[in-house]
């Protein structure tokens, strides 16, 4: 099967449940990365998926070719024209089961997961409902798709809104939420009756394929024709850059780095395109003397060390009040020696590793300029050996005393370092929080409620997640997800967050049998 895809050929053979789905990408060696609903082809570079657990080569994405792509895009074209007149209650139906497979095969997923990108498994478990959330939400979601009407200046006119579906959709996404991310657009893409494009993270391109193969026979049950959800894995500089480009792609969503999102934004915007951006995070916590700190000190925790510190919402900045600050540090060093690291499938292991080595020397350096920067390590920073350790991908992770003027405090560094920095007033504390250029999450931990709402007032916290006594993580689907500033401004998963997958037609209809003008214009013909 493997030299099939090499020379080109097809692979018909999905697997449909979960544990052949395992068995099916150990047992082939390599898998296509490229897919529209039936079959995976490939004619790029092999991209090696090796497990950041211990090393061990878990299969080879052969990633999309340009023509792979094109071939790929011309189909999600033909099959938005069959999709979009397809009842949205209807489609909520399809994205229902959908949600079902995901359901039944959480578990195994959730494996792959954890196999490729080291998340524990009590997470990647969490990334596979919070799909399963987004399918349910979906469905509710496909029967109301809301236009509002207005009333007409004109005698017997009416005037309302419409949303009809958009088109293809670009759906590029970031290694350390490998699934989650794309069923956020996906799942509301779908109902808005667009097809998708999918192009993931090729650190994380084995669990992309693993959800599209569950994901596709519920297509092919419902006699749809290919095309509707598409992957296309392969190089941001080739796949990336052709999405981006492609004038038949209204609308692309990306996550990733400030710098990636910059450049996805301009090139969209040079063919007047829309994007939707998640970019990155430097997520504060502000501790006040009112809060209960045992609340603070959990919360802080699986907000910094959680995903190993590489979610975008990862707490990254702790602003405590002077106060309570020695207190609050030796109970926070107390609760970081609890953290167990380790292999992430083994029950009671609290942090895996980080996605590949190169993180960990990033993540290294970052804390040599902290020091430099006059800033002191509290905590844990060390880069781990010996054992599964010598894979180079494992830390402690780190508390560090730094003040919010340091440089690299501003900086979005992709691991487990939690900067602390005491404040005296919440003036002082607010404008420390927003300070930075990234405005995706933030969390106080008060028992004052004026402190509280000063906090969620519009000269509080500026980010797009606000939070009173929990952390800035771990967000609901519910919500609008997305940040201010240099995190994008885009909104995606609830609340009305679809709106951005639908274009809106203002409709005036005229059934008066006369020809009034607005703004009382009147046209004297002769
Ligand atoms: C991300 O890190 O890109 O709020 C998304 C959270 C998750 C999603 C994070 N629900 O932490």
């Amino acid at each position: 099967m493997g030299a099939g895809l090499q020379d080109g050929k097809r692979d018909q053979s999905l697997p449909q449940t979960g544990r052949s789905l395992i068995e099916w990408i150990a047992g082939k060696g390599e898998v296509g990365g490229t897919g529209s609903g039936s079959q995976t082809w490939g004619h790029g570079d092999p991209m090696h998926r090796l497990s950041p657990i211990d090393q061990r080569p878990l299969a080879v994405v052969r990633s999309a070719s340009t023509q792979d792509y094109r071939e790929t895009l011309n189909q999600a074209v033909t099959a938005f024209k069959v999709w979009r007149m397809v009842p949205a209650p209807r489609r909520g139906e399809v994205v229902r089961q959908i949600g079902e497979v995901l359901r039944r095969n959480k578990k195994e997923l959730a494996e792959i997961i954890s196999l490729e990108v080291g998340k524990i498994q009590a997470e990647a478990e969490g990334e596979v409902q919070e799909m399963i959330d987004m399918a349910d939400f979906a469905v509710g979601l496909s029967r109301m798709l809301y236009g509002v009407t207005m009333p007409s200046e004109r005698p017997g006119h009416r005037m309302y809104e419409q949303w009809h579906p958009l088109g293809p959709v670009g759906v590029i996404t970031a290694f350390n939420f490998p699934v989650a991310v794309w069923s956020w657009n996906a799942f509301i893409a779908l109902v808005c009756g667009d097809t998708v494009i999918w192009k993931p993270s090729s650190k994380a391109a084995l669990s992309a394929v693993a959800a599209m193969s569950l994901i596709w026979p519920v297509l092919k049950e419902n006699d749809l024709p290919d095309g509707i959800l598409n992957l296309v894995a392969g190089p941001g500089p080739s796949i990336g850059e052709a999405m981006i480009q492609d004038r038949r792609i209204p609308l692309i969503s990306a996550t990733g780095s400030v710098r990636m999102g910059r450049h996805v934004a301009a090139a969209v915007a040079s063919r007047v395109g829309r994007t939707l951006l998640e970019l990155g995070g430097n997520n504060a916590v502000v501790v006040c003397p009112s809060a209960d700190l045992e609340l603070a000190v959990k919360a802080i925790v699986f907000g910094a060390i959680g995903t190993a510190g590489q979610r975008c919402t990862t707490i990254r900045r702790v602003l405590v009040h002077a106060e309570l600050f020695d207190t609050f540090c030796t109970r926070l060093v107390r609760s970081y020696r609890e953290i167990r690291i380790g292999n992430p499938l083994n029950v009671g292991v609290h942090m895996g590793p980080l996605i590949d080595a190169e993180a960990v020397s990033t993540m290294q350096i970052a804390l040599k300029q902290l020091r430099d920067q006059g800033g002191k390590v509290i905590y844990g920073g060390q880069a781990l050996a010996g054992g599964i350790f010598d894979t180079g991908t494992y830390v402690t992770p780190c508390i560090a005393e730094a003040r919010p003027d340091m440089p690299i405090v501003h900086v979005e560094t992709f691991a487990p370092i939690l900067y602390v920095i005491r404040f005296r007033t919440l003036e002082e504390a607010v404008a420390h929080l927003n300070a930075v250029s990234q405005g995706l999450s933030s969390a106080i931990f008060t028992n004052d409620m004026l402190e509280a709402e000063a906090f969620l007032s519009a000269s509080g916290s500026d980010c797009g997640i606000a939070n009173v006594n929990i952390g800035t993580s771990g967000a609901e689907i519910g919500g609008a997800f997305g940040g201010e500033k240099d995190t994008g401004g885009g909104r995606e998963a609830g609340s009305d967050a679809w709106r951005a997958y639908m274009r809106r037609q203002t409709v005036t209809v005229n059934w008066s049998r006369k020809m009034p003008l607005a703004q009382g214009i009147e046209l004297k013909l002769a």
